[in-house]
């Protein structure tokens, strides 16, 4: 139902093939592209997958619209964004690779004086693979304080997992109008067009842009049918025109350079569309957490949202996870996150609340960085706090909400995360000074244990 934060009205599910139509009677029946459609509508159609694919993984959209897409001037290719970047392979000297963990504060808004539209906004933090190649992602933040007027976007390179910290993004898409807040996920397929206006005056947060994959939702295994995020608690729009004869830009993203075309009419002019490649929002409080309930811990991946396919068979590209209030119960257990060394690399950010216990500094709208196999874990004073405390059911992440990107390669950072972003923490230093082994303590009782089992005591 139709909100005070958001007005509009959504077609629930995951992956359904929904159909829509914002005037009875413009679906055609029973076929697609009729000689002649209702009201002299313009049929097309837009896929995210071959024709040749699998039924299962068949993405595609039926657009019923006043003027076909293709009516616009030639495209003019857009001054180079220096901040911006799709391409994450060795030959490219403006992005690198460094084993240290980082992290990175919020970014600050655009001073008032300057007008920043939401694509206008972004920078690249990292990613890794390219758009041509279709494998691989890219990690950016984006501020904003302006909206886009009579402009809309179409990225080429991939699917868009937009994830707003501070300040809804009011999204018009072809498929229909999104309203989407802190707290919430909104996913934009490749080839989507769509324009962003700010109702808050600023917008700031996050953004996983995925190539050549698509999300889709985790298998649940031994869960069964239920549980993890629910299909549906997913949001896609409903049909929604404008009949706007004004002159509009389209800006096209691809291999992260920008193309602009023409029109003299709106983007959204679609009267009705079906099928199952369609944008979608998804609130995050809605996850339910299955964690363990007796002893020991579960692996994160049970914390995942949304996963998309890597090409290597049985692995994912990226695990998309959130971290909400839940109760922790479990006995004889160390509950914070243990020490660890991972093949994926981990970016965790953070839309509010408080993130303690981690001997990385998080706030709300910040980034942390953890390469592929490098140590993380709690501080030492958190070890000795969570080891020897008397264990209670306890509530905890009241208020807070983070999320991580769990990416199974290696990740490339860009010129502008370590040199120009003005955001990046200093090292901290000390953080482990003060450990204390505590094994030689036990040295009597350990040379008692190795005796009675007839071996040789140690020798200090
Ligand atoms: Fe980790």
């Amino acid at each position: 139902m139709p909100t005070q934060e958001d007005p509009y009205l959504y077609q629930v599910g995951f992956g359904n093939r929904f159909a829509s139509e914002a005037i009875p009677g413009t679906l055609p029946v029973a076929c697609n592209t009729p000689q002649r459609c209702k009201y002299d509508l313009f049929s097309e159609q837009l896929n995210g997958t071959p024709f040749i694919s699998s039924r299962a993984s068949c993405l595609h959209a039926w657009f019923y619209r006043i003027r076909p897409s293709v009516a616009h001037t030639h495209l003019k290719r857009l001054p180079k964004t220096p901040d911006l970047e799709a391409n994450f392979s060795l030959g490219n000297e403006k992005i690198f690779f460094t084993p240290q963990d980082l992290g990175w504060d919020a970014l600050s808004f655009p001073s008032p004086s300057n007008s920043v539209d939401f694509i206008q906004g972004w920078k690249t933090i990292g990613g890794h693979g390219d758009p041509a190649s279709k494998e691989g992602l890219a990690v950016h933040v984006y501020t904003a304080n302006a909206p886009m007027a009579n402009k809309a976007f179409c990225n080429n390179d991939g699917d868009l997992l937009i994830i707003p910290q501070e300040g809804r993004l009011d999204i018009q898409t072809e498929f229909g109008r999104m309203m989407v807040r802190s707290g919430e996920l909104v996913v934009i397929q490749a080839g989507m067009r769509f324009q962003v206006t700010l109702p808050d005056g600023i917008a700031r947060g996050y953004i996983q842009e995925i190539f050549g994959s698509h999300y889709e939702l985790p298998e649940l295994g031994p869960l069964g049918s239920n549980g993890m995020a629910m299909p549906r608690d997913f949001e896609t729009p409903v049909a929604n025109f404008d009949i706007d004869q004004s002159n509009w830009e389209v800006v096209v993203k691809l291999m992260g350079n920008l193309f602009v075309y023409e029109q003299n009419h709106t983007p959204f002019d679609v009267v009705a569309w079906h099928g199952n490649y369609a944008p979608y929002k998804y609130a995050m409080v809605k996850f339910i957490n299955s964690a363990t309930v007796d002893r020991d811990q579960s692996d994160p991946s049970i914390y995942c949202v949304l996963t998309a396919k890597s090409k290597r068979r049985g692995v994912a590209l990226s695990d998309f996870l959130v971290f909400t209030p839940k109760w922790s119960v479990t006995r004889n257990t160390f509950r914070p996150p243990y020490y660890h060394r991972n093949v994926a690399t981990e970016l965790m950010g953070m839309t509010y609340g408080n993130w303690s216990g981690s001997a990385t500094s998080l706030q709300p709208g910040g980034l942390t960085y953890e390469p592929s196999y490098m140590p993380h874990g709690e501080s030492y004073a958190r070890w000795k706090e969570a080891s020897s405390i008397k264990l209670q059911p306890q509530w905890v992440n009241e208020g807070a909400m983070a999320f991580m990107m769990h990416i199974s390669s290696h990740v490339s950072l860009t010129e502008y995360a370590l040199e120009r972003s003005g955001k990046l923490q200093g090292q901290q230093d000390g953080l482990w000074d003060d450990l204390q082994g505590g094994f030689m303590d036990h040295l009597e009782d350990i040379n008692a244990d190795l005796q009675a089992a007839g071996r040789s005591g140690l020798e200090i």
